[in-house]
């Protein structure tokens, strides 16, 4: 029986709960997140553990993810590593075999393409002109077939859970609202696509509401990752700092709303 953090010990054959130094059993709650190698994916990844949940860490390539490695090795058995590629549905319903029975709090779909060049660097505002019709394809299978398919896969597992939560990141820049102010223009495949996943987010919230499941997509800024780059405005741990305070906070009466990492309210 391995040792985990705050002297509790994982109970073997049941990952989701915990015996505390008097011999009490709690049980943790989990969270499973996709894109959890790197970026702000990883990011959650280390915020959940710190907080003593079970999480279910998903990427494409878990043998390659030497940081979220390192953060398994450490664990004890908290943080898992799981092999998903949101492109690939078969890669979806394996993992969702694997954990069938186990409930999932809370299903974090961070995962997600730009597009072939990130928007700070010449080429990569995605201007009017410019549209490469594979790349669109490619950006709308995992930014909104992904999380409707990762949904679909494990509705049940989340409403077999307490807290039954299912969040999308997705951008601000999906709101049509705010094109032409806040956001401007061009961004075409990228912001249709955000745009595209919002309406699917709201649409889960309304059906999976009879379930008691709460759906949110939520924004988490624009944060100095890979994808974000070196100019954006925020750290990253100011963005998955700011999302998880969010998403502790989430009720039922939230479902549906369009939110981001600072607590506001944004506009469809
Ligand atoms: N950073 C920002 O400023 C910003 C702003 C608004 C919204 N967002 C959104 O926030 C989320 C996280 O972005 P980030 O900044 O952390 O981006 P990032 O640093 O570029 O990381 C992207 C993550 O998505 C994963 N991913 C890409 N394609 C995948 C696929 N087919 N299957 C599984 N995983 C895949 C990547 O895995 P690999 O390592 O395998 O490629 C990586 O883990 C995204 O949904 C993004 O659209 C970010």
């Amino acid at each position: 029986m391995a040792m985990g953090r705050n002297g509790l010990r994982w109970l073997g054959n049941c990952p989701t709960t915990k015996l505390n130094s008097q011999g009490q059993v709690f049980v943790m709650p989990s969270v499973l997140i996709t894109g959890a190698n790197r970026g702000l994916g990883f990011g959650l990844v280390q915020l959940y553990a710190a907080d003593g949940w079970r999480v279910l860490a998903c990427c494409r390539n878990p043998d390659g993810a030497t940081e979220l490695g390192g953060v398994v090795a450490g664990s004890g058995g908290a943080v898992t590593a799981h092999k998903i590629d949101m492109e690939d549905h078969g890669s979806i319903d394996a993992v969702a075999q694997d954990l069938k029975g186990q409930p999932i709090d809370l299903l974090l779909n961070v995962a997600g393409y730009y597009g072939r060049v990130i928007m700070t660097e010449p080429g990569g505002r995605q201007e009017f002109g410019d549209s490469d019709y594979e790349e669109w394809a490619r950006i709308y299978r995992i930014n909104v077939m992904g999380p409707m398919k990762m949904a679909e896969a494990f509705v049940e597992h989340v409403a077999a859970s307490d807290q039954k939560k299912i969040v999308n990141i997705t951008s601000v820049v999906g709101s049509i609202a705010l094109i032409g102010q806040a956001t401007g223009g061009a961004l075409y495949g990228y912001r249709a696509s955000k745009a595209a996943l919002n309406a699917v987010t709201r649409t889960l919230a309304h059906d999976l509401k009879p379930r008691g499941i709460t759906v949110v997509p939520l924004h988490p800024g624009w944060a100095r990752t890979a994808m974000g780059g070196p100019k954006a405005a925020i750290a990253p741990e100011e963005s998955v700092t700011g999302m998880k305070r969010v998403i502790d906070a989430l009720k039922p009466t939230d479902s549906g709303n369009f939110l981001a990492y600072d607590g506001s309210t944004l506009p469809w």
